[in-house]
C-alpha cells in the first residue's frame, strides 16, 4: 500500500510517497517518489506517478488483432535460395553489380524492398523512440574518428577465424572456440584446420590526403561519443535510451544466405544506460513466452524450454531484471508485425562465446531454413564503451546523477542490436504463403509493413470508371504508398496484388457511378466491404495505422471475383 509522507529536515518540510511491502512476513517501508515541499503538490505528483507507472504496465502487450501470419495450411516452407528468386522476380532486392557479374555480400533493395525496409526502420523507431519518453535518438556518421575504433576495441580484436575447403577452396567462417567437424556446405570437402587463419572485419578507407580511417562495423558506437552530448542537450534522465538506425559494414570472408551475412547492412540498436548503483527496472516485464535456452542448458545438451520471460526471471535464469524486460519487448516488436511467435526463442550466451566489452548476452533467435541463428543480440555491455572513451580522449564523460548529487559513470545494462535485413527476411519467411484454392502466392505481411497498402483498380477500362479509380488513387497517394493497376483481368489483378503483400484492393465498378461506393478487398479473406468513396483514405488509415476491423467499417457484399 502507497501513502504520502512528511519529513521534516531542519524545520523545512519535505513530502516522499512510501510503501509498505510484506516481505517474509515483515513489513518494509520503501521511498518511490520524492514528492516536494507542499501537501498540494504532493498530492498532484503522487497522481502523476501513478499515472506514468500505469502506462509503463500496459505499454507493451500482444494485439491479437495485429496479427496477420499465414494458417497452417497456407504455410509454404521456401528456402533461403529461393526467397532471393522470389524477391528479385517481384522487385524486392537484387544482386548488387549484377550487370558486371555480382559483388559478394552486397544487395540492392528494389521498388518493393525499399518501402517495406523503410516501413520496417519506421515501426522500429515510432515504436522504440517517439512512442516512449526515455529514449531518444542519433544519426552519426559513417566514417568516424579513427580513436573511436582504438577505444572500443575494434582495431585489436574485431576478426573472424576463417578456414578452407581442401577441395574447391572456398572460406568459412569459425567462432573462435568451435571445433570444424563440418563438412563444407558448398562441395562436402573437408576443411584445412591447421591453416585457420585470422582476418579483420573492418573496411578501411582513406580520409583527405592519407588518413586512414574506417567504416563503421557497428552503429553503437557513435551513441558512446555522443553521449555527454545527448545527455547534456536532451531531457533525459537515467534510466534512459539513445538509439540510432544506419549502415554498417563489415567485411565478412564468408557473406552467405542472401541478405543473412552481408557486407555492407543496417543496424537498429539502442545503448540503454542505468545509474550502475540503482539499476533495477522500473517497467513491468511484458507478457511473453518464448524457448529459453540457457547457457546450462546449452552445456548439459538439453532442450530450451518454453516459458514466459518473467517466469525465467523468477527462476534466475535471466540475471536481471532489465535484460529480461528488453527480451521481451523486442520478441513483442516482432510478434505484433505479424511475425510468428511459434519461431523464436531466446539463447544465452556462453562465456567463452561473449564479446570482450558483455558481461552477459542473450540472443533473440529466429528459425531460419538454415537454422537456429541470431536475430538480435542483447547485450549487457556495462561501463566498458564510455570509460575505454574516457581513457583514450581524456574526457570526463561522467553525469551528474541529480537525486544523488553523485557524478557517475553509465552502465550499458542491455544493448538490443537488431540487422534491418535480418528483420526484413523475418518478416518474409512468416508471411510467405500459397493458398491452393486461389492458386497463388499470398505475402501475408501485416499491413504496417507491406510495401503497397493498397491497389486500386477500375473493374473495366473505359465508362467512366478509370477517372473515378485515378480520383481515389490520386487521394490515396497524398498518405500511402499506393498503385493504380489496369492489366489484365480482375482476378488476375487481385493476384498480382497478393504476390506483392498489398494488404488491400480498392475495386471501382459498376455501381460505383450510381451510389458513389468502391468495394475494398482484404488480401488474407478475399472478402469486401462497400465504403462510400469520401471515406476510403480515412476507413484505410484506421485499419492500417489503428489495427480497427475493415469489416466493422464498411458493408459486407458478395462479388463474382474473389
Ligand atoms: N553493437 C553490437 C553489435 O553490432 P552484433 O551481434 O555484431 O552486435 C548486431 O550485431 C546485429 O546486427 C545482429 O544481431 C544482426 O541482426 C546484425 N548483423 C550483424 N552482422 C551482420 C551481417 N554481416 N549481415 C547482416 N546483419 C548483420
Amino acid at each position: 500500500m502507497a501513502f504520502i509522507v512528511k519529513k521534516k529536515i531542519h524545520n523545512k518540510e519535505y513530502y516522499y510517497l512510501n510503501e509498505n511491502k510484506r516481505v517474509d512476513g515483515k513489513v518494509k517501508t520503501k521511498t518511490l517518489a520524492y514528492l516536494g515541499k507542499t501537501r498540494k503538490g504532493a498530492e498532484k505528483k503522487m497522481n502523476e506517478f501513478f499515472e506514468n507507472l500505469r502506462k509503463k504496465q500496459t505499454a507493451h502487450i500482444i494485439d491479437k488483432n495485429m496479427q496477420k501470419t499465414p494458417s497452417a495450411s497456407e504455410k509454404a516452407e521456401i528456402s533461403i535460395g529461393s526467397l532471393a528468386t522470389f524477391c528479385k522476380r517481384k522487385g524486392f532486392v537484387y544482386q548488387s553489380g549484377e550487370i558486371y557479374g555480382g559483388f559478394a555480400g552486397f544487395w540492392d533493395f528494389g521498388p518493393l524492398g525499399v518501402e517495406m525496409k523503410n516501413n520496417i526502420k519506421k515501426e522500429w523507431w515510432r515504436f522504440h523512440v517517439s512512442e516512449r519518453e526515455d529514449i531518444v535518438g542519433i544519426d552519426g556518421s559513417i566514417i568516424t574518428h579513427p580513436k573511436t575504433w582504438e577505444a572500443s576495441g575494434h582495431v585489436d580484436s574485431f576478426s573472424d577465424i576463417f578456414v578452407i575447403c581442401k577441395k574447391c577452396k572456398k572460406p568459412r567462417k569459425i567462432d573462435k572456440n568451435e571445433v570444424v567437424k563440418a563438412k563444407c556446405d558448398f562441395c562436402g570437402g573437408e576443411y584445412d584446420l591447421s591453416a585457420a587463419k585470422e582476418f579483420k572485419l573492418m573496411f578501411e578507407t582513406i580520409v583527405g590526403e592519407g588518413g586512414k580511417a574506417f567504416l563503421r562495423p557497428e552503429t553503437a558506437q557513435l551513441i558512446f561519443t555522443n553521449f555527454k552530448s545527448v545527455y547534456d542537450t536532451s531531457r533525459l534522465k537515467l534510466p534512459c535510451g539513445i538509439a540510432q538506425i544506419g549502415k554498417s559494414f563489415r567485411n565478412e570472408i564468408a557473406p552467405r544466405d542472401f541478405l543473412f551475412r552481408s557486407r555492407e547492412f543496417e543496424q537498429m540498436e539502442i545503448e540503454y544506460f542505468v545509474n550502475p548503483e540503482k539499476s533495477s527496472c522500473p517497467y513491468k516485464i511484458p507478457e511473453a513466452e518464448i524457448l529459453v535456452y540457457s547457457e546450462e542448458a546449452q552445456k548439459k545438451i538439453f532442450n530450451p524450454v518454453k516459458m514466459k520471460i518473467s517466469e525465467a526471471l523468477e527462476k534466475g535464469i535471466i540475471k536481471k531484471d532489465w535484460h529480461a524486460y528488453w527480451l521481451a519487448t523486442e520478441f513483442l516488436w516482432f510478434v505484433n508485425l505479424g511475425a510468428n511467435p511459434d519461431n523464436f526463442r531466446i539463447r544465452q550466451h556462453a562465456s567463452e562465446e561473449l564479446s570482450h566489452y558483455s558481461s552477459d548476452t542473450w540472443d533473440l533467435e529466429y528459425k531460419f531454413p538454415f537454422g537456429w541463428k541470431e536475430l538480435e543480440g542483447i547485450a549487457d555491455r556495462g561501463n566498458y564503451d564510455l570509460s575505454q572513451h574516457e581513457k583514450t580522449s581524456g574526457k570526463d564523460l561522467k553525469i551528474l546523477d541529480e537525486e544523488t548529487k553523485k557524478k557517475i559513470l553509465p552502465s550499458v545494462i542491455c544493448e538490443p542490436s537488431l540487422g534491418v535485413e535480418r528483420a526484413f527476411l523475418v518478416f518474409m519467411f512468416d508471411s510467405y504463403s500459397y493458398n491452393k484454392e486461389r492458386e497463388n502466392i499470398i505475402l501475408k505481411l501485416h499491413p504496417k509493413i507491406a510495401p503497397i497498402k493498397a491497389a486500386v483498380f477500375p473493374i473495366v477500362k473505359g465508362n467512366g470508371f478509370e477517372k473515378i479509380a485515378k480520383d481515389v488513387y490520386y487521394d490515396l497517394k497524398k498518405e500511402f504508398n499506393v498503385i493504380y493497376d489496369t492489366g489484365g483481368s480482375v482476378g488476375r489483378r487481385y493476384s498480382r496484388a497478393d504476390e506483392q503483400g498489398t494488404p488491400f484492393a480498392v475495386t471501382v465498378d459498376g455501381d460505383s457511378l450510381k451510389d458513389k461506393s468502391i468495394t475494398i478487398r482484404d488480401r488474407d479473406t478475399t472478402e469486401q466491404v462497400r465504403v462510400k468513396i469520401k471515406d476510403v483514405r480515412d476507413v484505410l488509415r484506421k485499419v492500417i495505422i489503428s489495427g480497427e476491423d475493415l469489416f466493422k467499417l464498411g458493408k459486407k457484399v458478395n462479388t463474382r471475383v474473389k
